[in-house]
């Protein structure tokens, strides 16, 4: 209730900074073309910007098979570097609410996103687009072309502070809606964005030059660039389908296995969490959660007398069994989506004393992503309802676990789980064990 009414109130001050934002840059646009005789012409530039800037705010780019940015960042830099700032940050309000607003009636944004990315992005550019025009001298592209030894480090820091300021906002609106901590996702979202978001900046700062130049130049140059971008969204959406298919293929060897579609799923959420708890970056959590819902692909080599026998495996049995990481591994190779993936999926089944297989490594020497799954993999195993028995209490499992921390478990890695567990209120400890932490954390220290 308290974090919906600070969230409204968050919101709206979002959407009066926006509306105060607009009523300076229309004062101080007015004021420029009673005092200029140029100012007809960058009114109509203006306009182009604010088209340009609305149709690239619907293009995405995509630099990860599941992850994009809209186009929009070029417009807009290019708008900033061209044009007197108010100007510029009218054209790049106007072409962002244009196309949110079509977003919102076609029923694709909710209103108070709406508000959050117009605001995200307008204050963004007041940021990146003053620092920009203090460090340039107060020049613009139109004015005065570019000063090349003060054009780049304005060009950076107005890449910098519009990726900070619309990051900044966007995870404010993010961790009062949800229980993300804030700096967590302004961490999350600054490092994975921050790539393309910069890269986007140059491709604006080229097109403004290109057009300062020559107009007809620098509209020819978008249709090359438009095509590769169909092509790469073409080879993300290839990627994208690849991957669901092969996670459907590990699926089905779940649904073999343990007689559940879930488990996979059941995994991969364990496995996100407890990975985001030890803070590790976006890229590697996706590749180990990548890992968890496919980690026994390699059964898909394993016969059904050996993978649901009930009883004791024979020596030769367990020998095959243990074939299926390698078996895994060797499958996901293949695909380039899995690459990180696979080397995780082979050790899932090491042990921290070097005992497990298939090779013997040893506590650090196992990849972190297989400590996390060996984990999060045996505690499911022990409480998950099986068609042969009853599934263990979390309290019996979470024993087992702490049997095992320093033997089969990473230390570290075992108590994070644990403390997951406990702040989840999925498991209290007992009131005669209030040392179990201690304990875990001893073992981790030690
Ligand atoms: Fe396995
Ligand atoms: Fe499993």
């Amino acid at each position: 209730m308290k974090r919906k009414l600070f969230l409204n109130a968050y919101i709206a001050a979002i959407g009066v900074a926006t509306l105060l934002v607009i009523g300076f840059a229309v004062a101080a646009a007015a004021h420029q073309v009673d005092s200029a005789h140029w100012s007809n012409a960058t009114i109509l530039y203006a306009a182009f910007f604010a088209i340009l800037s609305m149709i690239a705010s619907r293009q995405l780019l995509y630099y990860q098979p599941s992850s994009q940015v809209a186009m929009g960042t070029a417009a807009q830099v290019a708008a900033i570097v061209s044009l007197p700032l108010p100007f510029a940050l009218l054209a790049v309000a106007a072409g962002k609410a244009l196309s949110e607003l079509s977003l919102l009636i076609q029923g694709k944004r909710k209103a108070r996103a709406v508000v959050v990315n117009i605001g995200g992005t307008l204050l963004a550019n007041v940021a990146g687009g003053t620092a920009f025009h203090l460090l340039h001298g107060g020049q613009f592209l139109w004015s005065s072309g570019l000063t090349p030894l003060l054009a780049l480090p304005a060009f950076l820091s107005l890449s910098i502070l519009y990726h900070a300021v619309d990051a900044l906002v966007i995870v404010g609106a993010i961790s009062l809606s949800s229980n993300e901590s804030p700096w967590r996702a302004f961490r999350d979202m600054a490092l994975s964005v921050f790539a393309p978001h910069l890269s986007l900046g140059f491709v604006g700062l080229v097109f403004a030059v290109l057009w300062h130049f020559s107009p007809v130049l620098s509209l020819l140059i978008m249709i090359p660039i438009w095509l590769s971008m169909r092509s790469f969204q073409a080879v993300a959406r290839l990627q994208r389908e690849t991957v669901e298919a092969v996670l459907k293929m590990a699926e089905s060897i779940d649904y073999r296995d343990t007689g559940t579609y879930e488990h996979s799923k059941r995994i991969a959420d364990m496995t996100r969490r407890l990975a985001r708890s030890l803070g590790l970056t976006p890229e590697h959590i996706s590749d180990i959660v990548l890992a968890s819902q496919v980690h026994d692909l390699g059964k898909i080599g394993i016969s059904n007398d050996i993978l649901l026998k009930t009883g004791r495996l024979t020596d030769e049995e367990y020998v095959a069994m243990q074939e299926h990481p390698v078996i895994g591994e060797e499958i996901l190779r293949s695909y380039s989506a899995f690459r990180s993936s696979a080397t995780i999926v082979r050790h899932h089944h090491e042990r921290w004393d070097g005992k497990g297989y298939p090779d013997g490594l040893k506590g650090e020497e196992i990849p972190l992503g297989s400590r996390i799954i060996t984990v999060v993999d045996s505690f499911d195993a022990m409480t998950d309802d099986r068609v042969y028995r009853k599934g263990m209490s979390v309290e019996d499992a979470v024993q087992r676990l702490k049997d095992g921390i320093g033997s089969q478990f990473d230390p570290r890695v075992c108590g994070a789980f644990i403390q997951m567990l406990i702040d989840e209120g999925v498991y209290t400890p007992p009131e005669t064990h209030p040392d179990l932490l201690r304990l875990v954390r001893e073992s981790a220290a030690g």
